[in-house]
């Protein structure tokens, strides 16, 4: 498969149509770190191999799961083949433990354990901040019906069980974590990546935080932080 026109550049992927079918793009991970929305701008040596290696281990693990993923094959270090998708555009955040927003927005005690994991929806708008939505506003602005809300949902609850078990052997607390969906011949497909980016890591032992809060809020030790957590899942089987 070789990459033919940019379709698209984000803060952190580039993503490519392909020569060979218009199904399929290819999804080139970089290096690039932005947060707050682009206020802060770096850069994580490595993250662009680290993201891919974890991103498809995880998808490969939930598509066995019977999750469905866009992920068609990891093709080389920076690059994933995936699906051709109509991104829905909602962020989908499940969070476990009380952290980031969730403590600024309501008071929570950060690493309070949730009695329930709480599933919230933002609008994927970086225009707009990404604003936390509920279901009706979803429907308003015409960007997801109610019936694809439900199975978003439905879909991220499933994906929290197999991962956070998944995690919990490796010794890592899956803290939150943000998931994006599309639309590919009728049906819906987990999409973009699951990485230090996209999630909150805390080791189990020691509650150290092994995720981009660590770029965040600079911390130190970034790129030793991603590359832990590369190592507990991909050296662990
Ligand atoms: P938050 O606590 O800042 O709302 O973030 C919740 C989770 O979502 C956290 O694991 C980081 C992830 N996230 C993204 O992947 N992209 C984003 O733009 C934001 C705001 C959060």
């Amino acid at each position: 498969m070789n990459k033919s026109r940019q379709l698209y550049e984000g803060k952190a992927k580039k993503v490519f149509l392909t020569e060979e079918d218009k199904e399929l793009v290819i999804q080139e991970f970089k290096d690039d770190a932005t947060a707050f929305n682009n206020k802060k701008k770096g850069t994580i040596a490595e993250k662009g191999v680290v993201n891919n290696a974890i991103s498809c281990k995880l998808f490969t693990l939930l598509e066995a799961n019977g999750i469905r993923t866009h992920l068609v094959e990891k093709l080389s270090d920076r690059d994933m083949l995936c699906r051709y998708l109509d991104i829905i555009k909602v962020e989908v955040v499940v969070r476990n433990i009380a952290a980031g927003s969730l403590v600024k927005r309501y008071g929570f005690k950060e690493g309070t354990v949730l009695e329930k994991p709480i599933v919230e929806f933002y609008l994927k708008d970086d225009d707009l901040d990404d604003p936390l939505m509920n279901e009706s506003h979803a429907v308003a602005l015409g960007v997801a019906t109610l019936e694809e809300l439900a199975i978003l949902k439905n879909r991220a609850e499933a994906i929290n069980a197999v991962l956070s078990k998944f995690f919990a052997e490796r010794k890592l607390k899956l803290v939150d974590f943000k998931l994006e969906f599309g639309r590919h011949n009728g049906e819906i497909l987990l999409g973009d990546e699951i990485s230090p980016d996209t999630c909150r890591f805390w080791d189990l032992e020691t509650n150290e935080k092994m995720d981009k809060d660590r770029f965040r809020f600079d911390l130190g030790g970034v790129e030793d932080a991603y590359s832990e957590v590369q190592r507990r899942v991909l050296d662990f089987d």
